[in-house]
């Protein structure tokens, strides 16, 4: 069976705000990765060459920061979405691209570890014409969530305020082309998208087999800035430590545990524990970098203490005299003492940015 698979890297990322004011939401990096690439790495791996990416129209962020595809052994071919209509219209606007194979349809903000391979292989042994992968979650109210019964999915809710069961409706589905009968039959929803969980209750409603698998490792949809912290832990957890060219570790520092060192990084005079991975050309100095950090290239840390934390490139913290924790720092961003009287805090943030101050 031929499989295509079709990534989403469209919406607006409100969510993620203030980051995504200058970055798109799937191009953040979670240990030191764009969240996009563990999309089309799982796609690869299960074996799939033609994959299409939905973006954002006259937005070419992803199009020149992802490529073709070659260095994945992968053609991509972009599908620009006019605006962020919803997830079935995501699915509508490439019906021309999938042609009559089935697919794999990936939100490119969710994360899952281990793969999509499995479920590529139970859609093909179920003979289902859709089959969902499903998380159990503390908060389904957020997700799409199924009501089970008797083994059966019967019913598919967006966002239900009293949810059916405790399962979210994971952002992997595979799909054959009577996908296409039900997003070009359902109307738009009161917030105006054409949603995906219509779709699904398309297909049941009118007699097509949906199949399910539940995801029994970690699933994370990445919506949240807490949600890309708790990705950027689990993706540390299963690192290999790994120490590229041109890093300098001096005499008098300490790296421990599962570290990646990348290209032309220095530690000095500093302790590191992993799991953590340095970005390269970074500077880590009289500093100290817990678990559960990615240190963006470039960036410098001078007599700081970071710990669970994601800093993205070009950073400077310097002197900075706390320990930062569960942060999440965008591109050249400063944080360095401030010196004379009286001793303030002086901040000079941009829009929707969050600080917490002990
Ligand atoms: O993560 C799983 C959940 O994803 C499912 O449980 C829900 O049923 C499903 O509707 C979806 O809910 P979200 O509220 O998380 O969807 P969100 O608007 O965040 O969009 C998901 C991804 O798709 C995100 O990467 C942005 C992209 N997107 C979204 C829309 C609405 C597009 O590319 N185009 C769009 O029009």
């Amino acid at each position: 069976m031929k499989l295509k698979a079709l990534i989403a890297s469209g919406g607006r990322g409100t969510r993620l705000r203030p980051i995504t004011h200058t970055q798109n939401k799937h191009l953040i990096p979670i240990a030191n990765k764009p969240i996009l690439h563990y999309a089309i790495e799982a796609a690869a791996a299960a074996g799939i060459t033609e994959v299409g990416i939905v973006t954002n129209a006259g937005n070419d962020e992803v199009t020149s920061a992802i490529g073709n595809g070659e260095k994945w052994g992968i053609r991509i071919t972009y599908i620009p979405q006019e605006a962020p209509l919803g997830l079935a219209h995501v699915v509508k606007i490439a019906e021309q691209f999938i042609g009559n194979d089935s697919f794999i349809f990936y939100l490119g903000d969710n994360m899952v570890v281990g793969g999509v391979k499995r479920y590529v292989d139970a859609f093909s042994a179920s003979g289902a014409n859709c089959f969902l992968t499903l998380a159990k979650v503390r908060d389904p109210e957020r997700f799409g969530v199924p009501e089970i019964r008797d083994g059966m999915i019967v019913k598919v809710e967006e966002k239900p305020e009293h949810p059916k069961s405790n399962y979210a409706v994971a952002g992997i589905y595979i799909y054959d082309r009577h996908i296409f009968e039900a997003v070009n039959n359902i109307s738009p929803s009161a917030r105006g998208e054409l949603e995906i969980s219509d779709a699904h209750q398309y297909l049941i409603d009118h007699g097509y087999k949906v199949g399910f698998s539940e995801i029994t490792g970690w699933w994370k949809d990445t919506g949240k800035p807490t949600d890309l912290l708790e990705a950027n832990r689990l993706i540390l957890e299963n690192i290999d430590p790994f120490i590229d060219g041109g890093v300098e570790v001096d005499s008098r520092s300490d790296v421990a545990g599962r570290v990646i060192l990348q290209k032309g990084c220095k530690i000095i005079n500093s302790k590191v524990r992993g799991p953590a991975i340095i970005g390269e050309n970074a500077v880590i100095e009289n500093s100290y970098v817990g678990p559960f950090s990615s240190i963006g290239s470039e960036t410098h840390l001078t007599n700081s203490e970071v710990e669970y934390s994601i800093i993205l490139k070009g950073c400077r913290i310097l002197d900075a005299g706390i320990r930062i924790e569960g942060s999440l720092l965008g591109n050249d961003v400063e944080i360095v003492r401030a010196d004379g009287k009286p001793r303030v805090q002086r901040f000079m943030i941009g829009d929707q940015s969050r600080v917490e101050v002990a």
